[in-house]
């Protein structure tokens, strides 16, 4: 059966794997990219497939409810895969009512567009909404995980306009009927992630030898995945997930902060051909986040368990194939790491 997708989000670092996921891998389904192309949507993500004849970019806003319903309407769209959104914790701490607009408002126009263009005919129709883990708040070092059933407890306006936006997602689902599924992954990395998060921002930094900002004692813990992976366990949920179920997506793999930043000193410096060691002395430590999450980790046994999906890289593969990837594609850094960003970016964290 054809099938019409709209991927929101999809200019940016998962959602542009998610779009070439679904357009090399389904030629019969036509996939619609909606990103607004804030600084963290960037169509030379997609480069490789933008003339592909099933693909179609659609610039728009998600907080836009006319655009939505067209958008949805005119392309009879059955499918929505929902990843647009402000991402990253330090800005949200700057600059939190973007993120409530983009986050909880915007999906909260697409949640209403759905509703109001569907309107009751629900059969083959779902709405996928992408979360995080940042949901569940923070964990001790007592082994614990977060599951489908922990309480939500967000502290950073980030997670908590993620937060909010999943209980409108299950609101809508509880109050309207509309098929909806939420998940919730673990911190992400790879190719084509914007250079403001951990991993890429400090191989960038170590290429120019720049100090690496080390927020606190560098003691706190994220569980990694690679975003391939997460655009796997997306391809899996969006055709076999159930109707108003939730999943949580991770990779077991979790990293206290200082060493996954040796992990990545050790690997560029061999890559660069420096001798082993050279750029540990880039780690500066310097004023933690406010409300810095301790740890993170997700029990993704449930994804495991009914739908069959796992991870099919181990992070020494991973973050080999990333930092080769952001030193083979220094031209993709430097554009992005230029001109209007760079302003922005250097009056927002002057230190880096
Ligand atoms: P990103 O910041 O790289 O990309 C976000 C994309 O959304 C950009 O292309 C941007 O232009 C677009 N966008 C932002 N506001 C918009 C709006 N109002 N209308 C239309 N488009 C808009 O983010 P990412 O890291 O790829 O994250 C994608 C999704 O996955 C987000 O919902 C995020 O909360 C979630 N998530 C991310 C991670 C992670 O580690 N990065 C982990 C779990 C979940
Ligand atoms: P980040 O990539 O921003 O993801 P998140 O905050 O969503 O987990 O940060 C990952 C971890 O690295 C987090 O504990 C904060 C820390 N961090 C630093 O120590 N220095 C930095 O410059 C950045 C960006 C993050």
């Amino acid at each position: 059966m054809k099938k019409n997708i709209l991927i929101t989000g999809g200019a940016g670092f998962i959602g542009s794997h998610v779009v070439r996921l679904f357009v090399n891998k389904y030629p019969d389904y036509n996939i619609y990219n909606l990103d607004k192309l804030t600084y963290a949507g960037n169509l030379a993500n997609l480069s490789d497939i933008e003339a592909r004849p099933n693909y179609t970019f659609v610039k728009a806003d998600i907080c836009d409810l006319e655009t939505m319903k067209e958008v949805i309407a005119e392309n009879n769209i059955t499918g929505i895969i929902h990843l647009a959104a402000e991402s990253h914790v330090d800005r949200s701490i700057k600059d939190p009512l973007v993120f409530a607009q983009a986050n909880v408002m915007g999906t909260l126009s697409l949640l209403q567009a759905a509703k109001e263009v569907w309107n009751g005919d629900y059969s083959d129709k779902i709405f996928y909404h992408i979360s995080t883990d940042e949901v569940y708040g923070t964990l001790d070092f007592d082994g614990t995980f977060f599951t489908e059933d922990t309480k939500y407890d967000p502290h950073s306006p980030y997670s908590a306009s993620k937060a909010s936006s999943d209980h409108f997602v299950r609101a809508y689902h509880d109050t309207y009927g509309l098929p909806v599924i939420v998940t919730n992954c673990s911190n992400n990395y790879g190719p084509y992630q914007f250079p403001e998060k951990l991993i890429p921002l400090f191989i960038n930094n170590i290429r120019h030898q720049k100090p690496l900002p080390v927020y606190g004692k560098g003691e706190n813990v994220r569980d990694w995945l690679y975003v391939v992976d997460h655009a796997r366990a997306i391809d899996v949920i969006f055709h076999r997930g159930k109707n108003g179920d939730t999943y949580n997506i991770g990779g077991f793999n979790e990293w206290k902060n200082i060493d996954l930043i040796k992990v990545i000193i050790k690997t560029v410096d061999k890559l660069l051909g420096n001798p082993e060691g050279t750029s540990e002395s880039l780690i500066t430590y310097v004023t933690d986040r406010a409300g810095h999450d301790l740890r993170y980790a997700i029990d993704s046994t449930k994804l495991k368990n009914e739908l069959g999906w796992e991870p099919s890289l181990q992070f020494e593969e991973g973050i080999e194939k990333t930092v080769k990837w952001y030193l083979e594609n220094q031209e993709w850094l430097d554009n992005v790491t230029s001109g209007e960003y760079e302003n922005y970016y250097r009056k927002m964290y002057n230190q880096k």
